[in-house]
């Protein structure tokens, strides 16, 4: 999400930096992915997480998939040894599909979606699928879902620690966890410990993010060890997006030493986009970006491009960030953006790439993306979007 007030200018994409061979000929708009990039925001987030815990390589992460929805970076994040993942409903698919052996599903499910997730547990003995639960109803629904498919789910209880979004009170985790631990009826649970997203603690104020995270997590940890309290052999706490998930993780590890196995789920990261940008100033690279091209030429200094905001997302606020410096937005409608130049005016059919101020809303404007191999060139001219209408 973006910060309320943007602490420093976005940068300007260096077009040397983004070029690719073929480019020229692309048919355009088109949704571009750089591996390259993909694979240093990978490096990147080892070295950030090696730095809060010393040696854990990727044992903290559990990266929400919902930002690429791809089977290639799928690709990418198994080689590299990553071995949890968060996703929606529609994205446990995918991650199956990839091969994943842990994933856990972060969103509240009603029957039907429940005897989804129950029907690909019974399909994937070999998979370790967690369900969020963050009311009794909740349980109550997927405990009958596992029941008619023969299974046991693990589940978390959803904790709601300042986003008032879904999942209760921290302080009410115990009576949660001693109704679903007492209730015959829920005996096809395993209650596995909490989550909590703290998608509000986004400052680009670095210690006002560790003073957020100081007082979320002690929230959180009460919490587990409440539902531990209560009976549950709970061993797992997730927790976090993008922009505290270091400070969260150096709460609960290194802090709390919580004797459990600690995950921070940020999604964003690995394409990047210019909201976190403001928030993360270089942090990550921006991976994934929009080719446009001139197609008109309005007035005496502004330019039109052939992609709209049906093709980058317009929820956190207009695009800044372009692969030609001097240009700033000045509209858009759903197929057109209109750039105003403050220098000379590209030309038509100048090609021109955005970076996307919130990508994961992008990326499921598109069917598929060019993918853009490490050595230059495209190696895939139509990678899918895998999970995005599943
Ligand atoms: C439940 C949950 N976990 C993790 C994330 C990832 O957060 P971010 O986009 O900050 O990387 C999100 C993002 O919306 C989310 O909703």
């Amino acid at each position: 999400m973006a910060p309320d007030s943007p602490p420093s200018p976005a940068p300007v994409l260096d077009p040397a930096e983004y070029a690719f061979e073929g480019m020229e000929l692309l048919p355009t708009p088109r949704l571009v992915v750089y591996e390259r990039f993909v694979a240093e925001n990978i490096d990147r987030m080892r070295r950030l997480l090696e730095g809060v815990v010393p040696g854990s390589g990727f044992r903290h992460l559990m990266p929400h998939v919902k930002t690429h929805k791809s089977l290639a970076v799928m690709g990418l994040f198994e080689k590299a040894g990553i071995e949890s993942y968060k996703a929606s409903l529609n994205e446990l698919d995918l991650c199956l599909e990839a091969g994943a052996r842990d994933v856990f599903v972060a969103y509240p499910l009603l029957a039907a979606d429940a005897e989804r997730l129950a029907g690909l547990a019974a399909e994937h003995p070999h998979a370790r699928i967690t369900a969020q639960v963050g009311r009794i109803e909740h349980a109550e629904r997927l405990a009958a879902a596992a029941r008619r498919k023969g299974v046991e789910i693990d589940c978390l209880i959803d904790l709601d620690v300042g986003g008032r979004r879904t999942g209760i009170p921290p302080g009410a985790a115990a009576d949660l966890a001693r109704a679903i631990l007492g209730s015959p009826r829920l005996g096809a649970l395993r209650l596995k410990g909490v989550h909590a997203y703290d998608g509000h603690n986004r400052s680009a104020v670095p210690e006002e993010r560790a003073a957020c995270a100081r007082e979320t997590m002690e929230a959180v940890v009460r919490a587990f060890r409440d539902v531990e309290r209560a009976g549950a052999a709970a061993d797992r706490v997730v927790v976090a997006g993008t922009p505290p998930f270091l400070q969260d993780l150096d709460e609960l590890v290194n802090r709390h030493r919580l004797d459990a196995d600690v995950k921070v789920s940020p999604g964003t990261w690995v394409y990047w986009d210019t909201g976190y940008d403001r928030i993360l100033p270089g942090q990550f690279r921006m991976a994934a970006l929009v080719l446009t091209q001139v197609i008109d030429l309005p007035g005496e200094d502004l330019i039109t491009l052939n992609a709209g905001h049906k093709r980058w997302a317009i929820d956190q606020g207009p695009l800044e960030v372009f692969s030609i410096q001097g240009l700033e937005f000045a509209s858009a409608s759903e197929e057109h953006t209109v750039l105003r130049a403050r220098g000379p005016r590209p030309p038509l059919e100048a090609r021109i790439l955005l970076a996307p101020r919130h990508v994961c809303p992008t990326v499921n404007a598109w069917e598929s993306f060019t993918w853009v191999g490490r050595d230059g060139r495209v190696e895939a001219a139509a990678e899918p979007v895998s999970a995005r209408n599943r």
